[in-house]
């Protein structure tokens, strides 16, 4: 057998090695990796259904006494991230569980994070001194360096489903955490306070105080959330699409975190798209199926799927509406001038 003739050294192999040596690199030889032509996701897309979820959320609820932790939240990971706490680039998800009376300490952090209620009925979230229900579909916001704390006054277990940003804000090494105390009874003493001021869409209060930087209304009821989605029409594929947005701007409720509530019509797939952003999916009712990338998930309520960046996507209902609550750090992509977004016809 011949063998394949050597690969010649290239004229600069000296150079290049006298410049690693220096800790130097020549862009020529390596410009591909240091401008790759398209993003390339690490992760593939990854799916976790309900059932599979729910015996682990009975067994933290026994086995970890919420005075021991900080949270009792689970968080989903794809381990295309090596081991790490990540759910897909730049954002986590998870579901917390409160058993009757517990209390998930005050803290804060430099990430921002959205809860979501899925079986949360008699939890409360209190942001910055504000009492927050947590009712089917309510979603709250708890934006960063905003104290946050969770009880549950009801009866029951209760589970709520959590993203945040962690991974973005770890990568950026900017992350900080205060945790706050167990004593401070006071701060479970509140009702709804300003959340008041920005509960009813197209009604604002001159010269109320409100931040810059995200926005002013944590908690966007999720009654709200289904009535618009009754009332928004179709897109061409069927999808009816509404954005949580902060009031005073139109825009994203944080700088960081952009959410979106689905309904997708029974039958028809949506046009595949695939976006520079990542974007962790709940399936808030019904059932149907995704594809994203090359994967195909079969989908029912309560289930968290991932469309990792620059990755194909289409989905469709099954035997009726589906609606999807859709977190992304669009937001991100969009400030840097990074967001980019493709369509199949
Ligand atoms: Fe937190």
């Amino acid at each position: 057998m011949p063998q394949p003739a050597a690969k010649p050294a290239r004229p600069d192999a000296d150079l290049i090695a006298a410049l690693e040596a220096a800790n130097i690199h020549p862009l020529w030889d390596r410009y591909k990796s240091i401008t790759p032509m398209t993003p390339a996701a690490r992760d593939a897309p990854m799916h976790w259904r309900w059932r599979d979820f729910d015996p682990f959320a009975a067994r933290a609820a026994a086995e970890v006494p919420i005075e021991d932790v900080e949270r009792r939240a689970m968080i989903f990971v794809n381990p295309a991230f090596g081991g790490q706490t990540v759910t897909t680039a730049n954002l986590i998800a998870a579901f917390t569980v409160l058993e009757p009376g517990d209390h998930a300490v005050p803290h804060r952090h430099t990430a921002a994070a959205i809860r979501f209620a899925t079986r949360a009925e008699g939890a409360v979230t209190i942001v910055n001194g504000r009492r927050c229900e947590m009712h089917e579909g309510d979603l709250v916001l708890t934006p960063p360096m905003c104290w946050h704390g969770h009880i549950n006054e009801g009866e029951r277990r209760t589970v709520w489903f959590d993203a945040a940003n962690m991974p973005l804000v770890c990568a950026l090494d900017a992350s900080f955490f205060e945790p706050g105390s167990r004593e401070a009874h006071e701060f479970w003493k509140v009702d709804a306070g300003e959340e008041r001021l920005w509960a009813a869409a197209g009604l604002a209060v001159p010269g109320a105080q409100a931040p810059d930087a995200h926005s002013p209304k944590y908690r966007y009821p999720g009654a709200e959330t289904r009535r618009m989605l009754d009332a928004v029409a179709p897109g061409p594929d069927g999808m009816r699409v509404v954005r949580y947005v902060n009031p005073r701007t139109g825009g994203a409720v944080m700088p960081t975190l952009d959410c979106y509530a689905v309904r997708l019509g029974n039958g028809a797939a949506t046009a595949a798209r695939r976006t520079t952003w990542n974007t962790v999916c709940l399936v808030v009712s019904g059932e149907g199926r995704s594809t994203v990338g090359d994967r195909t998930f079969e989908w029912s309520r309560d289930d968290v799927f991932t469309i990792p960046h620059w990755t194909w996507a289409s989905h469709a209902a099954r035997g009726g509406d589906a609606d999807l609550l859709l977190v992304t750090d669009r937001e991100v992509y969009a400030r840097l001038e990074l967001a980019r977004e493709e369509a199949q016809r």
